[in-house]
């Protein structure tokens, strides 16, 4: 199965994301958590990319699809894969469809998760996340068991960089400039399914699998 989960930053797209790689058995590729790794890693691309999400816009789009086109072209992709915050623009999505086409795979669904802008922006205050497995967390409506340790890893919970409130201001600016477009472009292709993102986190998954279901991408 090949699902793409798009939705403004903070939306809950990774926290789903997880939720449904395990349902669904399909690794979660997650552009911003392999933009963490790289910036961590201190390499050369992580360093350009940095320079860009500190600022809350977009690293380029050659450099994210070429990260995307290796990352899909391993061997657990084969039998589907889950992409939260990619594609993120029109010419991300339109040289993604190329290299779908060429490898003759084709997606199932585009999840859209809609949550307004002044939730996001508590719901970013609040968000602690394990640099380890990049498990999002909330301190009052998604509480680790134990405080400031991730539930999976048991490594200890940080804040995000970029989860400033300016940041988080600029990359909501970016959101509505450059990935909106996006709602119509899956749209057009009968790919979109919109989920109201302000549900309990559980509810919104089974919401999600339930309608994946009836689209019969899953049995
Ligand atoms: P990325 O890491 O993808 O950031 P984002 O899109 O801004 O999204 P977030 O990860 O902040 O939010 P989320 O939707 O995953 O929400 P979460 O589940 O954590 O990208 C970072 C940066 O990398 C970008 O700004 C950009 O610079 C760059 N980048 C990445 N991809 C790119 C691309 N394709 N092209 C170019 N540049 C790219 O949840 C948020 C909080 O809410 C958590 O605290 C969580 O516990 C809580 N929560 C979740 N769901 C609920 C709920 N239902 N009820 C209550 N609380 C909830
Ligand atoms: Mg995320």
């Amino acid at each position: 199965m090949r699902l793409i989960i798009i939705g403004a930053p903070g939306a809950g797209k990774g926290t789903q994301a997880v939720n449904l790689s395990e349902r669904l058995n399909v690794p979660h590729i997650s552009t911003g958590d392999i933009f963490r790794e790289i910036i961590e890693a201190g390499t050369h691309l992580g360093i350009e990319a940095k320079s860009y999400i500190e600022k809350g816009l977009l690293v380029p789009d050659e450099l994210t699809i070429s990260i995307v086109k290796d990352r899909i072209a391993k061997d657990d992709c084969k039998e589907g894969f889950l992409l939260d915050g990619f594609p993120r623009t029109i010419p991300q999505a339109e040289q993604f469809d190329e290299f779908l086409d060429n490898n003759d795979i084709k997606l199932d669904a585009v999840i859209n998760l809609e949550v307004l802008d002044d939730v996001i922006v508590k719901r970013m205050e609040g968000r602690r996340v394990c640099k380890v497995c990049g498990r999002s967390y909330h301190i009052y409506s998604n509480p680790p068991k134990a405080n400031g340790v991730c539930d999976f890893c048991g490594k200890q919970l940080v804040i995000r960089d970029d989860d400033k409130k300016e940041t988080v201001l600029e990359r909501l600016k970016t959101y509505y400039e450059k990935t909106t477009p996006l709602i119509d472009y899956y749209e057009k292709k009968k790919l979109l399914l919109h989920f109201d993102g302000t549900k309990a986190i559980s509810e919104t998954t089974e919401e999600i699998m339930e309608r994946l279901l009836k689209k019969q991408v899953v049995s």
